[in-house]
C-alpha cells in the first residue's frame, strides 16, 4: 500500500499533496489522521517548514517501527528558493535532528516552494514573522542567506510560488 501524508498550517503542503495524489493514484491523508503508518510500503510525506521544523514529520515518523524495505520520500514546503544548495543543506541538517537516524538515511528528500499570505496568518505566526523580519533586517546584506533574503523580500506580502512541475522528480522516485 502507498500513502501520501501531509502536514500543513495554511494549505500549501496540502495543495501539493492532493496534486501528487491525483498524479500517482496514491491515497492522501493529513498526518493527524494516519491510522497506522507501518501498513504502507511507500510513504510520501509533504510537510511545511516552520522555523526549520517540518510540520508533523517528527510525530509521524516516530511511529514507524522499521523503514527496511520501504520507499520513503519526504518533501519540505518553504518560502526560500530550493535551488539554493546552502538553504537546502540547512533544512536537511534540521531534518536529521527531527528524525530517527535509520529513517533519515532511508529517505529521499525533496524541497518544494510554498506560499504565504500575511493577512491570513494567525497572531502567533504574525508575531514570529515580525520578530524574524527585524532580526533578518539587522544582518548585513552580504551575509544574508537565501532564506533570510526570501523572508525580507516577501515580508507582509501575499506570494505564491507553488509549482506543480516540481513534483515530477517525486513522481519519478515513487514509480
Ligand atoms: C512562523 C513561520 C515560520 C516559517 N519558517 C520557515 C522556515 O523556517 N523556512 C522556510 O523556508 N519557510 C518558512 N516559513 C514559510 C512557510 O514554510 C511557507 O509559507 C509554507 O508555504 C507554509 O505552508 P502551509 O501553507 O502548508 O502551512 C515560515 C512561515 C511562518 C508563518
Amino acid at each position: 500500500m502507498n500513502i501520501i501524508i501531509y502536514g500543513t498550517q495554511y494549505g500549501s503542503a496540502r495543495t501539493y499533496a492532493k496534486e501528487l495524489a491525483k498524479r500517482t493514484g496514491f491515497d492522501v491523508v493529513e498526518y493527524t489522521d494516519v491510522a497506522d503508518i507501518n501498513d504502507y510500503e511507500t510513504i510520501v510525506y509533504i510537510g511545511s517548514l516552520y522555523a526549520g521544523g517540518v510540520q508533523g514529520m517528527k510525530k509521524t515518523f516516530s511511529k514507524l517501527a522499521d523503514p527496511t524495505g520501504k520507499t520513503i520520500v519526504i518533501a519540505t514546503v518553504g518560502l526560500a528558493d530550493p535551488t539554493v544548495a546552502e538553504y537546502t543543506d540547512h533544512i536537511k541538517d534540521g531534518m536529521r535532528k527531527q528524525l530517527p537516524e535509520d529513517i533519515f538515511d532511508a529517505a529521499s528528500i525533496f524541497h518544494l516552494r510554498g506560499a504565504i499570505d500575511y493577512s491570513k496568518l494567525g497572531l502567533k505566526h504574525k508575531t514570529m514573522m515580525a520578530l524574524l523580519y527585524r532580526k533578518c533586517k539587522s544582518i548585513p546584506e552580504n551575509e544574508q542567506t537565501a532564506d533570510v533574503k526570501a523572508l525580507i523580500e516577501t515580508y507582509n506580502k501575499q506570494v505564491d510560488f507553488i509549482d506543480f512541475t516540481t513534483l515530477d522528480p517525486i513522481i519519478e522516485a515513487v514509480q
